[in-house]
């Protein structure tokens, strides 16, 4: 591209600034190139807002305008608002109130919240919504961010703010909801998220605490923090040319015009990278079978596919050069249904010899499991009434707001660093290297902080590829997905076909029978265990004694299906939930008592959690907490349920009314096979290291472990340095996922600190002339004897580094379970449906929440909060659209439609603890259950609405108006 550079003046944050630029540059460009890393990059179409900034104080996306004409003009950047170090009010909002999990959205959020209340002090919270709408979050539900600015609003006018705090309240035998509780319907804010407390729960100090987030300061202050954030000299840009076509063989590749580009240092094909099979999908070793991925192939097998890489002195150079390779395609047929695909004479997507491990590679199944426990054939005969359904589920794109981006080096010592936006760093060093050629002890990978997740970087997206450029260039390289990549060459949700057959004697489910299809498109990524967890969640949580498994997983010439958060039990239990609705209506039962009598209860025995491990076999488990009935009731009242039902019942007009709920459950890491460490080191001023694996995505895990260790330790959080994660610094932990980080990584963290404080103690008594170490307390950063002297945790420290009997204070330990503790939680939504066109508005969503022991109310509740909204999108809006020939038709984020600020309902939260004996200070997890419900609960509504079961998601208005007419209401 010729375009010609004009020195310009920005005047960036107040200061005026000479700027090179180039003509076509974006303003995003411009200030990203100049170190303003506040400024993000998410789509380069305008659609995800995370590149805002204030243009002579009006919110602009700054990828749309050209820095060329902003000359003169008025640009303010997040770096700007913070004045002499000192955080806008705005930003202490957010810090306070729990607004920013991952903190790629926080910069632009927080500007458009300025450019709202500098115009408009006092804006009501529909004016807060529709002014954040202009920006995209996908991790937080928007709730703690309306609650910030509103916060703000509060604090810029003058007003005295109040302490934010968490409710807390003993849980009463009776399970009764708080008076106070009760929503009404003026209420416009969300209650604030409520925590019900067993009587009996010891109590703690710094666990159950809203502690502010470890890392909440530098992202609202937009510090460089993230993979991108970081440019090394002489760093290289890279690029991915992939495929156009979804089924083709590549016969002949011609890179010579593309090599011979000026700029160009390296372009790579299936011709120059040896051929190693591997899986993608980022799991323990060894990873399941097949292996049926190359790095570059000469075959392409769905639109999206990798066909070969580039790298050179800028990205349009890079851009540039893949456009001159020449490529002869073979077309071949396509197929994209995976039914199509399991038929005979179906093209075969996976033909190639040297893949071991598919099933049945001329039907395309790549998986098929069966188990099953007890008698099925006679649980049936002997049933009163058999009922069966099918649902279908969509292909949901995860939609991290930061995209796959990572940045390959060579260090000092000849040691490749890959600096990488994962979930899963040492599963990546593990994998890249075979396929580099690189012995793994030569490979360093860095974990900055990710810009979101949801299980999308739980597998190797970029890294091989940006290594081999490396390697190949002797130069540092960057790569990145564009947003249109994210949709055709990342990763989504196995789209089900899931049919459920039902026994049911009395009032009891005798037995259950699940045929499962699950899509993996092209490859085999997460198809196995993805499905495995389907099987198991789908079938447990009524644990009928005669049950079955039966799945094909199917391959077809659709971008491969992978981890996302949900990771399969969320399309099982909506089936089943939905079915029980549908059972419940036909046996003239309350489908609330119907789920009561049947859902597992504690003390029962899991009959499939040794059939279905994941990818292998699995553990005998059994429920020992639950907290299901009271979630139930405690949502009951706080929704009106049976006041609304009734309700509900006499209702006529075109807009009807609706309200439903769903009960859920989820595991808390993979039983016998995660493990994590943390390690714990203590300074001379009686602070500590904290050196986990685990790996913040956004969920807030760093400070939810720190909270763990501060409890041990009796400190503050602040006392923590918290440093995750980085594979020559930190030990080995298995990634972020699988909802474990809690439960198995907070063991690892529980662990360590208690051995650091019976070395503290050891050390102690020696200071203090006690014998016994074990008669020694830690309270309040000291030790105390049991006569009451003390020495604080810094005369600890420095005696024990610097006086007698010097030691290092430090402590590693290992956490693994042979449980996985299922988290359980009832689902409420409400809804009005116009019955004419089938648009469902969902008004409000309530999630009663089981995760044991909680370990801090707000990142919780943020947790719970967006896995709501994202539940929401994968009920009524979420879907990836293909065309005859594969092409997704909505890759972008204007035609792919997730929710908005101004677009979600009321979301509400309740927790209600249980105390997991296995689990850290007896938690289980959060994050993966908060989305398991929703759509059950919205189908059930529809239904109280207006009558009909809707089986396929999403709840497109289509969709429900043809459902409605062949029900003819
Ligand atoms: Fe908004 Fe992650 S916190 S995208």
């Amino acid at each position: 591209m010729n375009d010609q550079k004009e020195n310009i003046t920005l005047i960036i944050n107040g200061i005026a600034k000479e700027i090179s630029v180039s003509k076509h540059e974006s303003l995003m460009d411009v200030l990203r190139r100049n170190a303003y890393w506040s400024v993000k990059s998410g789509c380069d179409t305008g659609d995800c807002g995370v590149c805002n900034v204030l243009l002579d104080g009006k919110l602009v996306r700054s990828c749309k305008v050209l820095a060329s004409n902003t000359k003169s003009r008025r640009i303010t950047t997040v770096e700007g608002i913070t004045q002499d170090g000192k955080l806008h009010p705005i930003q202490t909002a957010f810090i306070e109130t729990g607004a920013i999990q991952c903190g790629y959205c926080t910069p632009a959020l927080v500007l458009a919240a300025k450019a709202l209340l500098d115009s408009n002090p006092e804006p009501s919270d529909t004016e807060v919504r529709d002014a954040l709408s202009t920006v995209l979050c996908r991790c937080t539900g928007y709730v703690r961010i309306i609650e910030a600015v509103q916060r703000a609003a509060a604090v810029l006018r003058g007003e005295k703010v109040s302490p934010i705090e968490v409710p807390e309240q003993i849980l009463q035998d009776n399970n009764i909801l708080p008076q106070s509780y009760y929503r009404h319907s003026s209420d416009a804010h969300p209650l604030p998220p409520l925590v019900l407390t067993p009587p009996q729960m010891e109590a703690t100090q710094v666990i159950g605490k809203p502690v502010i987030k470890v890392d909440a300061e530098k992202l609202v202050r937009g510090c460089p923090v993230f993979t991108d954030d970081f440019r090394k000299e002489g760093m290289l840009y890279g690029a991915l040319l992939t495929s156009p076509h979804a089924h083709a063989l590549i016969k002949s590749i011609d890179t010579r015009e593309a090599i011979a580009l000026p700029g160009v240092h390296a372009v790579l094909t299936h011709e120059d990278i040896a051929r190693i099979k591997h899986a993608s999908g980022g799991q323990s070793y060894p990873q399941p079978l097949p292996y049926d991925q190359v790095c570059l192939d000469n075959k392409v097998r769905h639109v999206g596919d990798r066909v070969a890489i580039a790298a050179a002195e800028t990205l349009e150079i890079a851009e540039q050069a893949l456009k001159l390779i020449k490529i002869q395609y073979e077309l071949l047929p396509v197929v994209l249904d995976p039914q199509d695909a399991m038929r005979g004479g179906a093209p075969v997507i996976h033909d190639e010899p040297d893949t071991d491990g598919i099933f049945d590679p001329n039907h395309n199944i790549v998986y098929h499991i069966e188990e099953q426990v007890g008698d099925l054939e006679k649980a049936f005969h002997q049933a009163d009434y058999v009922f069966e359904g099918e649902y279908r589920t969509p292909k949901q794109q995860h939609v991290h707001m930061e995209p796959h981006v990572c940045i390959t080096y060579w260090d000092e010592d000849n040691r490749l660093v890959i600096r990488t936006s994962t979930q899963v760093p040492f599963h990546i060093r593990r994998m890249v290297a075979p396929l580099i050629g690189i012995p793994l002890k030569r490979i360093r990978v860095i974990k900055p902080r990710i810009g979101g997740g949801f299980g999308n970087k739980q597998e190797m997206i970029l890294e091989d590829l940006c290594a081999h450029l490396t390697k190949k260039t002797g130069r540092p390289v960057r790569m990145e997905y564009t947003r249109t990549q994210e949709f055709t060459s990342s990763r989504s949700r196995h789209p089900n076909i899931i049919r459920y057959k039902v026994g049911v004697r009395g009032d009891k489910i005798s037995a259950a029978d699940l045929y499962l299809i699950g899509d993996t498109g092209a490859y085999g990524c997460h198809g196995l265990t993805v499905q495995m967890v389907g099987g198991f969640k789908g079938l447990t949580l009524y644990n009928a004694p005669n049950s079955r498994f039966v799945c094909d997983v199917v391959y077809t010439n659709k971008p491969p299906s992978g981890a996302f958060r949900g990771y399969g039990a969320m399309q099982c239990q909506f089936g089943m939930e939905v079915l029980m609705g549908e059972i419940a209506e036909k046996m003239n039962i309350d489908v609330v008592d119907f789920k009561r009598s049947n859902w597992i209860k504690v003390g029962e025995p899991m009959y499939l959690s040794r059939a279905l491990g994941e990818g292998r076999e699995g553990f005998d488990q059994s429920l020992d907490t639950s907290g299901l009935s009271q979630c139930v009731d405690i949502g009951l009242q706080a929704m009106d349920y049976y006041a609304k039902r009734l309700e509900n019942r006499v209702q006529s007009g075109r807009v009807r009314k609706g309200i439903g709920m769903a009960v859920v459950m989820h595991g808390s890491g993979i039983a016998g096979l995660d493990m994590a460490c943390a390690t714990l080191k203590m300074n001379d001023d009686g602070s500590f290291n904290m050196l986990i694996g685990a790996t913040d995505l956004g969920t807030g895990s760093d400070t939810i472990l720190a909270q763990i260790a501060a409890e041990v330790l009796s400190i503050p959080v602040d006392d923590l340095i918290v440093y995750s994660s980085d594979t020559d610094f930190t030990p080995f932990d298995k990634g972020a996922y699988a909802s474990s980080t809690t439960y198995i990584s907070g063991g690892a963290v529980q662990k360590a600190a208690d051995k650091v404080r019976r070395q503290i103690c050891e050390h102690a008594a020696g200071m203090l002339g006690v014998d016994d170490p074990t008669s020694l307390i830690l309270r309040d950063c000291k030790v105390f004897a049991p006569d009451g002297r003390s020495l604080t945790l810094a005369e600890v420290a420095l005696n024990s580094l610097h006086q007698k009997n010097q030691r290092q204070i430090i402590a590693s330990a290992s956490h693994m379970s042979y449980k996985s503790p299922p988290p359980t939680a009832a689902q409420f939504a409400e809804l009005s449906l116009d019955i004419k066109t089938g648009q469902i508005n969902v008004e409000r969503l309530l999630m009663v929440v089981d995760c044991g022991r909680v370990i801090n109310p707000l990142t919780a509740a943020g947790q719970v909060e967006g896995g709501m909204a994202q539940a929401l999108g994968f009920t009524l809006t979420e879907d990836m659209i293909f065309d005859q020939e594969g092409n997704i038709t909505n890759a972008s984020l204007d035609k792919y439609h997730i929710f908005k600020s101004n677009e979600l309902p009321k979301m509400d939260v309740i927790f209600v603890q249980t105390d997991e004996p296995s689990g850290p200070f007896g938690a289980k997890s959060v994050s993966e259950i908060s989305i398991d419900g929703v759509a059950p609960a919205v189908v059930s509504a529809v239904h109280d609405a207006a009558g009909v079961w809707l089986r396929e998601l999403p709840l497109y208005p289509d969709r429900v108006r043809q459902a409605l007419a062949n029900r003819k209401i």
